[in-house]
C-alpha cells in the first residue's frame, strides 16, 4: 500500500499511529517537566513534529529554531554538520528539549548537544520522533523516542528526499529507483 496515495512511497507508519505517539510523548514531557520546557526545533525536518508536539503540550512551553545540515541534497550523511541558522534567544538557565525528526548516525545531535551545552542551559534532553538502527551505536543519549525504523530510506512527517515528501502525514519507505 502506498503512503497517502503517493507513488514510490510504501506505507510504514500511519498518520493515526504517529498522532497517537505524539500524544504519548507529550504526556512524558508533561510528567518530567511539569513547569514547562523550552523546545528547540532542528530545522527543517522537525518542523512537522514540533508543530504537533507543541500543541499537544500544555502551557509553559516556549520555542526556538535552529537549522543544521549534514545531508545536503543526497541520501547519505556528508559527515560534516553545518550551522545554517542559530537560535534567536539565549538558553542559559532553561530546561531545553531538542526536538529532532530523526536520529541516524547521531552526528547532528552530538554537534548540537556540545554546542548548546556550552550556552549554560539548566538541563538539555533530546526527543526524536524516529530512530534508525545505527543510532543505537551512537553515544548520544536520546531520552524520548517515537518509533524505531528499519534501515531503509524513509520519507514523510518531515523526512525528505531532495526536499520532497516532508508534507506526507504518513511515513513510508522510498522506492530505491527514486534515489539510486
Ligand atoms: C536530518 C535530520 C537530522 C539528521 C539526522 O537532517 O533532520 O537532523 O539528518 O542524521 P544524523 O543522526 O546522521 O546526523 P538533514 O541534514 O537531512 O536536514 P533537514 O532536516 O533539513 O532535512
Amino acid at each position: 500500500m502506498t503512503a497517502q496515495g503517493v507513488q514510490d512511497v510504501q506505507a510504514l507508519i500511519s498518520a493515526a499511529d504517529i498522532q497517537a505517539r505524539v500524544q504519548a510523548l507529550a504526556g512524558e514531557i508533561r510528567r518530567d517537566h511539569p513547569h514547562g520546557v523550552h523546545l528547540v526545533c532542528v530545522l527543517k525536518g522537525a518542523f512537522v513534529f514540533l508543530s504537533d508536539l507543541s500543541r499537544a503540550l500544555a502551557n509553559g512551553v516556549t520555542l526556538d529554531f535552529i537549522a543544521v545540515s549534514s545531508y545536503g541534497q543526497g541520501s547519505t550523511s556528508s559527515g560534516q554538520v553545518q550551522l545554517l541558522k542559530d537560535l534567536d534567544s539565549p538558553i542559559e538557565g532553561r530546561d531545553v528539549v531538542i526536538v529532532e525528526d530523526i536520529v541516524d548516525t547521531g552526528l547532528t545531535l552530538a554537534y548540537l548537544i556540545q554546542n548548546l551545552k556550552s550556552r549554560g542551559p539548566a538541563s538539555i534532553e533530546v526527543m526524536a520522533m524516529f530512530r534508525k538502527p545505527e543510532a543505537l551505536r551512537s553515544p548520544v543519549e536520546v531520552k524520548y523516542v517515537g518509533f524505531d525504523l528499519p534501515n531503509e530510506f524513509v520519507v514523510g512527517y518531515g523526512l525528505d528526499y531532495a526536499g520532497r515528501y516532508r508534507n506526507l502525514r504518513d511515513v513510508g519507505t522510498l522506492s530505491p529507483h527514486v534515489y539510486s
